[in-house]
């Protein structure tokens, strides 16, 4: 692999994708792992992040100079150029000309590794107080900018190769091609990784590590549990049981996309439990968003281990399947938790279990988690190569309560057939207009215990407000609201008061996150 050394900074993830999308594979570790260690793991390359502001900082990590000095290529971006340099011998200084968002750069002359074929002024993105101000000794100078006289180094000889800037954030506008030119040209590596064509690596790795014995799968619906179980079912066939727990609170045709769909996509075998009517009486009444949150997560626990236990029995009974227990549980961890969790194998199975909830320690699985290398857009690609139906690939995300927390007030049948055909809506409208991947997701509130006054048909209306929330967001810790076109407003509005009866008011919603979370219990 490239490994991404982790100065710190938030950058190591978006750097580690960005080699990706060069068609190279790559890791994130954190700068705390010796240099052995990085080694041992045959890195065609090293990238170094960006990190704290100075390398003069108290505690501020440092580079380990027999990094340089292993004959690996070496590309170190903003602190991580800093540090480089600075171990190479070259001298960092405060010069206090601090650069901070899109500059311009100038590239140095001809026969540059990193510049070649791109224009000889470009726009990058920095953030930096600190300065290199003489470029180690046998190394090049091959970009300045006005503030920064040392902006890029490079030392073909040695594969050593640096820029102040950040090449990974889309306002530097040759950023990728710089990114590719030190993979492909200045490190020399083939690029031929797709997230399409490890399928079969992934495949082979499940293989190895459950064997003969039979894995269960929780499906949500959502896009990373159908994708980790489609990978699993092709691994391992009819080995893998998945369940699907229907709480009657997903959206319109969701239900349906799972048990008909995906099992015909992808062939697993599907236990559906219907759990509505269980969900329903444990949540009447109930108004408390923590209350309600608190109930769906028991009962699904409670519903899965049931089915968990049913599934074991069942495979437990037959003599030929009895050395072949249910050992194994499918969980959709993706590569942006592994990192987050440390990257040791532990840590990240903490959290994993977390997702699914206590379940009992008699029923003791390993967990199988074959998308825990991959980012949720490498996700979705695997997806689309097992064959999972689109609609599951391109989901936008949905929370585990599901409709359960976007009516305001209790939740009962009613209710949520209300708010279902709202929703529908709201969604057909938004992907007529081709919105859907500009749109993070776009929750509909049903305000139950809110009603308002209304002309509709023949006469005055006492009805229910519904509140669209479309939010536009990276990863959902912010969001900012999503500027949907005013025609598509107006369509949304014109068809969810003339179709669903019981709501004649559509009230948009305009408020960021922070202050105000996504969905709105
Ligand atoms: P908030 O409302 O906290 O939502 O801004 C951030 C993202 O998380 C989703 N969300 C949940 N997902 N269980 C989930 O699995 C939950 O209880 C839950 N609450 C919110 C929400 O849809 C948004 O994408």
């Amino acid at each position: 692999p490239v490994l991404v050394v982790d100065f710190g900074a938030q950058y190591a993830q978006l750097i580690a994708r960005r080699v990706r999308e060069a068609r190279v594979y790559s890791e994130v570790v954190p700068h705390s792992m010796p240099v052995s260690e990085m080694l041992a793991k045959e890195p065609a390359a090293i990238i170094l992040s960006g990190g704290p502001s100075s390398v003069y900082e108290a505690g501020a990590p440092r580079l380990d100079a027999a990094l340089l000095e292993a004959g690996v290529p070496v590309f170190g971006m903003c602190y991580g150029f800093q540090s480089m340099a600075q171990a190479l011998g070259g001298t960092v200084e405060k010069t206090g000309a601090r650069e901070y968002g899109k500059t311009g750069a100038t590239i140095a002359g001809t026969g540059s590794t990193l510049f070649e074929g791109q224009p000889s002024s470009q726009i990058v993105w920095m953030s930096h107080g600190d300065s290199v101000t003489v470029a180690p000794p046998g190394a090049r100078v091959t970009a300045s900018t006005a503030g920064t006289p040392v902006a890029a180094i490079e030392d073909d000889d040695r594969r050593l190769y640096g820029v102040q800037w950040h090449p990974e954030v889309l306002h530097s506008e040759q950023g990728q091609r710089v990114l590719e030119n030190f993979l492909w040209q200045g490190a020399g590596i083939e690029p031929s990784w797709t997230p399409g064509n490890v399928v079969d690596d992934l495949v082979t790795a499940v293989r190895e590590q459950v064997g003969q014995d039979r894995v269960l799968c929780a499906l949500s619906g959502g896009v990373d549990s159908s994708v980790a179980a489609a990978l699993v079912q092709r691994a391992v066939g009819d080995q893998l049981t998945c369940v699907f727990v229907d709480h009657g609170l997903l959206r319109e045709g969701e239900a349906e996309q799972v048990e008909k769909d995906f099992v015909a996509a992808t062939g697993v075998d599907l236990v559906v439990v219907d759990a509505r009517e269980r969900f329903l009486t444990a949540l009447a009444g109930v108004t408390d968003p923590e209350a309600k949150r608190k109930i769906i997560g028991e009962q699904f626990i409670r519903v899965f281990e049931q089915a968990a236990r049913d599934v074991v029995g069942r495979h437990g009974r037959s003599d030929s399947d009895e050395e072949h227990p249910v050992k194994w549980l499918v969980q959709g961890t993706l590569y942006p938790d592994v990192v987050e969790s440390g990257g040791g194998e532990g840590a990240a199975n903490i959290k994993s279990h977390h997702n699914v909830g206590g379940l009992p320690e008699d029923l003791q699985f390993g967990l199988v988690e074959p998308l825990r290398t991959l980012f949720k857009d490498e996700v979705r690609q695997v997806g689309l190569e097992l064959g999972v139906p689109e609609g599951i690939v391109w989901r936008q995300p949905f929370p585990g309560p599901g409709l359960g927390i976007r009516i305001i007030g209790a939740v009962d049948a009613e209710r949520l057939a209300i708010l279902r055909r709202a929703d529908a809506i709201a969604r057909e409208e938004l992907t007529r207009a081709g919105l859907d991947r500009d749109i993070w997701q776009c929750p509909v509130v049903l305000l139950a215990d809110v009603r308002s006054v209304g002309v509709q048909g023949d006469g005055r209306t006492y009805g229910h407000p519904v509140v669209l929330r479309p939010v536009a967001s990276e990863d959902a810790m912010t969001a900012d609201w999503a500027r949907v076109p005013y025609d598509v407003l107006a369509h949304i509005s014109t068809r969810i008061t003339n179709e669903v009866a019981e709501v004649n008011r559509v009230v948009l919603d305009v408020t960021s996150k922070p202050p105000g979370t996504i969905e709105w219990e």
